[in-house]
């Protein structure tokens, strides 16, 4: 997402450079080619290229040179314990350190636990000490995204919030940040000001937030399949109430992406480092995990009077996280595909954009097709996995044409609006059955 912030920033008239250390990226973004999926990314990163408001290199060095405000916005995977890995974050740091001579303001715009942007502080400064340089040189700021893929674009230049922490007292970085998005606070001001431990950790509760919504919703959608009550009517009804609000209540086969789940997991990780528990992170991360499998073994519970689910086929419908991305990373999908393949089934997988990324993972164990109709031909049932829009509204007559018989599994309840042909049997998510 760094490169969504250097696009967004460069086409209001920034000059930006990005500086990365892996030679073929840097090779294709000065192409003016993207190496992601991200909708409208590619035409704001031509056209600034061609303005020269746009720079790539591998080069730190000359990058900083009269540069007044530095972005670290490095991955921060997690670490296998769950905890953030900061290997990324105190590498860059250390080589600002290394290479800095003018005054800048060094921004963390990764999502870091509590307390990382002042160690970037502390490091740069020691390196500056190092070299003899005065260490007033860096001042930090902590400047969260909250993007997200396939919407990142809109989210930029469009933002809820724009969260700034500085440390107390620093009102000329605040202000220079202030000056920098003004652009996009056109409207209405958007600018939250606060310490930077409180941003850093702005964006971890945000997170969680949303995921803890989203596994509310997922559970109850459990309840809602047994006691025969629809998890979609439920969402109207409490959507509808101004205190919650509509957005992330969707009930599906689970979250994925590369953040909600490494987010949920490393605040849980911070707030085990200060001896706190958050037991309702800890429940949205356990029913999460748990929803995939539960839809698994609604499927395979389905085909238990036939045979099992070995030697059937399967057409999935999404393989991303969900709709809009190439991205698979942490893809619920991509779990469900695991655990049918495991049970021996065979699948056939269509996704507008994440085939390639699906290749890499699953080689020739999975059947990869063209279109949304090749895949369902000859399968014994549907599975829809992920939100794209073209599978909002499908041809059915096409689908039972080339189809055994139509049995669907919709992990999205996305298409629970179509008239099915009679025999269809249709499952989703926490709504009523067709069968
Ligand atoms: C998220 C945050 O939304 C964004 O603010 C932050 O900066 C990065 O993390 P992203 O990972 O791109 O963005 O995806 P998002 O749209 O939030 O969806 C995350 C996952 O939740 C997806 O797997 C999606 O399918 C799922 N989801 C979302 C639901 O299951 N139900 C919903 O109602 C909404």
């Amino acid at each position: 997402m760094g490169l969504v912030s250097a696009a967004c920033f460069a086409d209001v008239g920034n000059d930006v450079v990005c500086v990365d250390k892996d030679a073929s990226k840097v090779d294709i973004l000065r192409s003016g080619k993207i190496p992601i999926y991200e909708p409208g990314l590619g035409d704001i990163v031509e056209r600034s290229l061609r303005a020269q408001r746009l720079m790539f290199t591998m080069d730190l060095n000359s990058a900083l040179k009269g540069c007044r405000i530095c972005f670290i916005t490095v991955d921060t995977p997690s670490d296998g314990e769950g905890k953030a890995d900061l290997k990324n974050i105190v590498a860059v740091a250390e080589a600002i350190g290394d290479n800095l001579e003018d005054e800048i303001i060094v921004v963390t715009k990764s999502t870091v636990p509590v307390g990382t942007t002042l160690k970037v502080k502390s490091i740069i400064r020691d390196r500056l000490k190092q070299r003899g340089k005065k260490q007033e040189l860096v001042r930090v700021v902590s400047n969260p995204e909250f993007l997200k893929e396939g919407d990142a674009i809109n989210d930029f230049k469009k933002p809820d919030r724009v969260v700034v922490g500085v440390e107390s007292g620093d009102d000329v970085a605040a202000s220079i940040l202030y000056e920098l998005y003004s652009p996009f606070m056109r409207k209405r001001d958007k600018f939250l000001k606060m310490d930077v431990l409180s941003s850093e950790l702005t964006k971890y509760a945000s997170n969680a937030m949303l995921a803890a919504r989203i596994s509310f919703m997922n559970s109850l959608a459990r309840l809602c399949d047994k006691a025969g009550a629809n998890i979609e009517l439920i969402r109207a009804g409490v959507g509808a109430d101004p205190r919650i609000g509509s957005d992330f209540l969707f009930s599906g086969i689970g979250y994925g992406g590369s953040c909600f789940p490494k987010d949920v997991k490393a605040l849980m990780n911070v707030a085990r480092e200060y001896g706190e528990r958050l037991p309702i992170v800890e429940a949205t991360e356990d029913v999460n995990n748990e929803q995939v499998s539960w839809f698994f073994s609604k499927i395979s519970g389905k085909f238990e009077q036939r045979g099992g689910l070995s030697d059937k086929i399967f057409a999935v419908w999404g393989a991303a996280f969900k709709g809009n991305t190439d991205d698979i990373r942490e893809s619920r999908a991509v779990k469900l595909i695991e655990l049918l393949l495991l049970a021996g089934a065979g699948i056939k997988l269509f996704d507008p954009e994440a085939t390639p990324n699906v290749k890499r993972l699953f080689g020739n164990k999975v059947v990869y097709c063209d279109s949304m109709y090749d895949c369902v031909n000859r399968a014994n049932a549907l599975i829809l996995c992920t939100d794209w829009n073209e599978f909002k509204s499908p041809n059915i007559d096409r689908i039972a044409e080339v189809m055994k018989q139509v049995v669907i599994f919709d992990g999205r309840n996305l298409i629970s609006h179509v008239h099915y042909p009679v025999g269809t049997k249709y499952y989703g998510v926490g709504i009523p059955s067709k069968e």
